[in-house]
Formats: structure tokens, C-alpha cells, sequence
């Protein structure tokens, strides 16, 4: 199987990428990134993936949500028509299957905060969340009308250590961490105390990707599911790496990506995915700290 990954350098891809190489060792693994394949170009997209008899796609280019408010409509281009190119290319030179992530930024307004369902009201207010949305639709329409088979899940933030941030309203966490593994104990949060947000571990995110391509089309009952870890604000990092000996102290200096969070659940309900495909995460906030100041410190 030929597999095609775009957007290959960010935070997911650094590790999605020898994960899928120890998960299909007899598949042949593309690794693109603007630098070598850019979404947004749609004949280059058709090229590709026909040239490299590509089955296979796991489509990562995105602009994220803080990096989108400042370049709206550079994040349509690339996040949207990306995908629209990458479907459209797809459909017509033969490939099986397409994950695409989503995000919690396609809810927005009117929808219940705290344990969000996967099905419910999505008025998103950031140019992201929109991108997210429409781009939810349109893999459904891709599955209905042309038969591809089109996966998303809805990430909350990402916790990792070796590929970078992206930009993103939960990446302050990622820093805190770092910041306390390498000792220094004064940390500036962006998001005010309380601002509680669902978060994911990336080795949960990389099995529950696997597990999801792999689950039989007919246990789908969504093309889109919700997925979570564990929900925690920044004042809960803070004591998670106190506990674990590392002295941090956090003050308050909100900026625009308050505004982003504070239209964004406070807690997920992944149950349709926990029935469905047996989805699980196996990380809470304490392990996930556990690792990640370990990693963190390692890097030194
Ligand atoms: N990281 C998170 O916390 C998180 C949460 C929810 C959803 N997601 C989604 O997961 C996917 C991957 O996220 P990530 O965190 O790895 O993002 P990232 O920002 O770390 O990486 C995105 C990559 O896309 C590349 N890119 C940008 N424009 C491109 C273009 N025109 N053509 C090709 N490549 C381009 C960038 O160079 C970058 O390497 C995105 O769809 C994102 O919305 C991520």
C-alpha cells in the first residue's frame, strides 16, 4: 500500500509518520510538506497522488486556530480547498481512504459546554472552526456521492513532545511543560485561570488513528467522531508538575486565543466512538504530565 502524508512536518506528522511505518512495515510511506507538495496547489495534489499510485491518505496540512485568526483567508485556502483538492484527486485517481482530522473548534455557540456530544449544534465563530465545519460536510459529501472512504475525528489540544505546536489556543500547555522540564519555574499563561479545555496525549491520538482506519466500514455509524482524554485548566497543569517535583509558578496575561477557548468545550463525551470502534485513551492528565516532563527534560 502507497500512503501519502501531507502536512508531514507538523506536530502530529513528526510522529504519525514512524508510527505508520512500524504499523505497515510493507507499505511504502510519502512524506510531504508545503516544501514539497502544497495542498492548495490542485494539479500538483492530482499529480502526486497519481504518479505514486497513492491509496491511501492521511491529509495533515492545516492552518491552526490562533495562527487562522490572524490570516483568515490564507486558513480557507489551505485548510479547506487543501482538503477539497486532496478529496477531489482522491475520488479520481482511485484512492481507498482519507483521514482528515477535525477539531473541537467546529463548536462555537448554542451547544452544551460540558460533556459535548458528538452530534449537536456547530455555529463556530473562528475562521478555523469554520474550515472545520465545512470541511467536516464536505468529507461526507465525498462518501455519499463518490463512495471514498472519508474518516475525521475531532481533536481536542495535543500534547507532545517531539513535534512542534503548530500554533493552536491549547499549545500554552505544551510550554508549560517544557518550560518547568528545563527548570524554568516562571511561567505566562495565554489563557486565564479556569479556562478548562479537553486535551489528548499524542500516543493516544497516534493508536486511536490506526484503530479508526482500521475499524470495518460497517461499524461506522459517523463519518465524524468526537474524542477525548482527559479536560484540565492551566492552574491543573501547574499542580500536576508541582506534584511531580518540578517547581513552576504560572501568572495570567490573556490574550486573543481566550476569546478561542472560551467558545470551545470545556469536556467531550466520546461515547459514539467508544461503541462504535472501540475507541479508549489510556492517558490522564497525571501520566501525561509523567511523560512529557521526562521527554522534555531528556531533550536538555
Ligand atoms: N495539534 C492539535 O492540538 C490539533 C487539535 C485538533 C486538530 N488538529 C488538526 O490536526 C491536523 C494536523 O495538525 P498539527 O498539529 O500537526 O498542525 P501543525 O501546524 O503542527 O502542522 C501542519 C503542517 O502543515 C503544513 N502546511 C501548512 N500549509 C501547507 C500547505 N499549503 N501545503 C502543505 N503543507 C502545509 C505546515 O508546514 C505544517 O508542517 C490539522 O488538520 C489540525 O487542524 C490538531
Amino acid at each position: 500500500m502507497n500512503i501519502l502524508i501531507t502536512g508531514a512536518k507538523g506536530q502530529i506528522g513528526t510522529e504519525l509518520v514512524p508510527f505508520l511505518g512500524r504499523s505497515y512495515p510493507d507499505s511504502q510511506i510519502f512524506s510531504t510538506d508545503i516544501d514539497t507538495l502544497d495542498v492548495t496547489d490542485a494539479s500538483k495534489v492530482d499529480q502526486f497522488i497519481g504518479d505514486n499510485s497513492i491509496s491511501q491518505v492521511f491529509h495533515l496540512a492545516a492552518l491552526l486556530s490562533g495562527v487562522g485568526e490572524r490570516s483568515p483567508r490564507k486558513t480557507f485556502d489551505v485548510n479547506l480547498l487543501g482538503s477539497l483538492n486532496i478529496l477531489e484527486a482522491s475520488r479520481d485517481r482511485g484512492v481507498l481512504q482519507v483521514f482528515i482530522p477535525s477539531s473541537i473548534a467546529v463548536f462555537g455557540r448554542d451547544y452544551p459546554r460540558d460533556n459535548t456530544p458528538n452530534d449537536t449544534v456547530l455555529r463556530p465563530l473562528s475562521m478555523y472552526g469554520v474550515t472545520k465545519v465545512a470541511g467536516e460536510v464536505l468529507h461526507e459529501y465525498y462518501t455519499s456521492r463518490y463512495g471514498l472512504d472519508v474518516r475525521s475525528l475531532r481533536f481536542p489540544g495535543i500534547l507532545s513532545s517531539r513535534g512542534k505546536p503548530g500554533g493552536g489556543t491549547t499549545d500554552y500547555a505544551i510550554h508549560m511543560l517544557a518550560q518547568a522540564a528545563q527548570g524554568e519555574p516562571n511561567f505566562v499563561s495565554f489563557l486565564k485561570q479556569g479556562t478548562r479545555l479537553p486535551f489528548l496525549h499524542i500516543d493516544d491520538v497516534l493508536e486511536g488513528i490506526v484503530t479508526f482506519m482500521n475499524a470495518p466500514r460497517e461499524h461506522l455509524s459517523r463519518r465524524v467522531y468526537n474524542v477525548t482524554g482527559f479536560s484540565a485548566a492551566p492552574e491543573d497543569f501547574m499542580f500536576a508538575i508541582q506534584k511531580h517535583g518540578n517547581p513552576i509558578s504560572v501568572t495570567y496575561e490573556p490574550d486573543f486565543r481566550q476569546a478561542i477557548a472560551d467558545q470551545w468545550p470545556r469536556s467531550i463525551n466520546d461515547t459514539r466512538a467508544r461503541k462504535d470502534w472501540g475507541w479508549r485513551s489510556q492517558l490522564d492528565l497525571e501520566e501525561t504530565t509523567l511523560r512529557l516532563l521526562k521527554d522534555f527534560s531528556e531533550d536538555l
